[in-house]
């Protein structure tokens, strides 16, 4: 397949090019080739006609997003229509990649792909409406995932959660965690491979979540870092500041698949996934 993919030098957007380049013909295109929320710009993609254009662009920083929610709206929703307004007319699949902060956290157990979406926030709003202009066409999978980590970090600058932990325990920073929001870790590099495994199973079009198996609190996912990196930082659980930031946040997002199992796509449990991560990122 020939396989477009916007944001390709992102934390999954690294992946993902590293992935499907096994097998595919990849174009990867940079925020300096393509700005997703101008339409104009978007017709780049017809140049190289692909067969399947995959869209991980976002304004994705929450607490921004309740301040710029123009940003949020023009880079999240007008972004997701143009990618399918042009895939449509190219005859191409659009992916999108979609997040648990579509859904309100309210409940106890993992949200399914058929869970009802009820965002809390402006940057769930934007992906939620953004996942229905995907839905423009027809030949479409939406991709969720969540708290996210990747060797290349995020906006492909080495950050995410897991090398801020670790950067903390190296200072000798005592680190307090929280220990009541709950979700469900996502390695890059599994979600790559799930999506791959959806291409080429030309799976039925729709929503599919592709986060790591299981979930934890933030707490509990830090904790594990530690364990694994015998590092031994003094960090204590805490509980959500509600004056934090000026999104609010689903206190309870894990998110599981009904879907994927049936295929054999079903990704490792998240530990598993961290341990890798770990080693691949030379953490030990
Ligand atoms: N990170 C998470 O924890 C998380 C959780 C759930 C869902 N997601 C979703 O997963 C996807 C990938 O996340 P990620 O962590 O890989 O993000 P990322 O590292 O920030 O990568 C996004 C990429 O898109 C590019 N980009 C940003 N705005 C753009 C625009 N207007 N036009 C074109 N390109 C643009 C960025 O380039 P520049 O950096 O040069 O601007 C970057 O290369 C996003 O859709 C996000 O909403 C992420």
């Amino acid at each position: 397949m020939k396989i477009a993919v916007i944001g390709s030098t992102g934390q999954l957007g690294t992946d993902l090019i590293k992935t499907l380049d096994d097998g595919h013909e990849v174009i990867g295109l940079t925020h300096s080739d393509i700005e997703v929320s101008d339409y104009n710009s978007c017709l780049i993609l017809n140049e190289y006609k692909p067969e399947v254009i995959v869209n991980t662009a976002a304004f994705h920083k929450t607490d921004q997003c309740e301040e710029e929610p123009l940003k949020a709206f023009a880079v999240n929703t007008l972004g997701a229509r143009n990618v399918a307004l042009i895939s449509k007319e190219l005859g191409a699949t659009a992916v999108f990649i979609s997040t648990d902060y579509v859904f309100d956290g309210t409940r106890k157990e993992p949200y399914t792909e058929i869970a009802v979406p009820f965002p809390v926030n402006t940057y769930g709003v934007s992906k939620l409406a953004a996942e229905h202009c995907t839905r423009q066409n027809q030949k479409h999978y939406i991709v969720r995932i969540a708290s996210v980590f990747g060797v290349a970090g995020a906006s492909g600058k080495g950050g995410n959660f897991v090398e801020t932990m670790i950067k903390k325990a190296k200072n000798n920073e005592p680190i307090m965690v929280v220990d009541d929001m709950w979700m469900s870790p996502t390695y890059t590099k599994d979600a790559a491979s799930v999506l791959k495994g959806i291409l080429e199973l030309q799976l039925p079009y729709g929503v599919y979540h592709a986060t790591n198996k299981g979930y934890c609190s933030w707490y509990q996912f830090a904790k594990e870092i530690f364990q694994i990196t015998r590092l031994n930082p003094d960090l204590k659980p805490t509980k959500t500041d509600p004056n934090y930031g000026k999104a609010k946040r689903p206190p309870f997002s894990a998110l599981t698949s009904t879907k994927l199992s049936k295929y054999n796509l079903e990704p490792r449990d998240w530990k598993e996934a961290l341990r890798a991560y770990l080693i691949e990122k030379g953490h030990m």
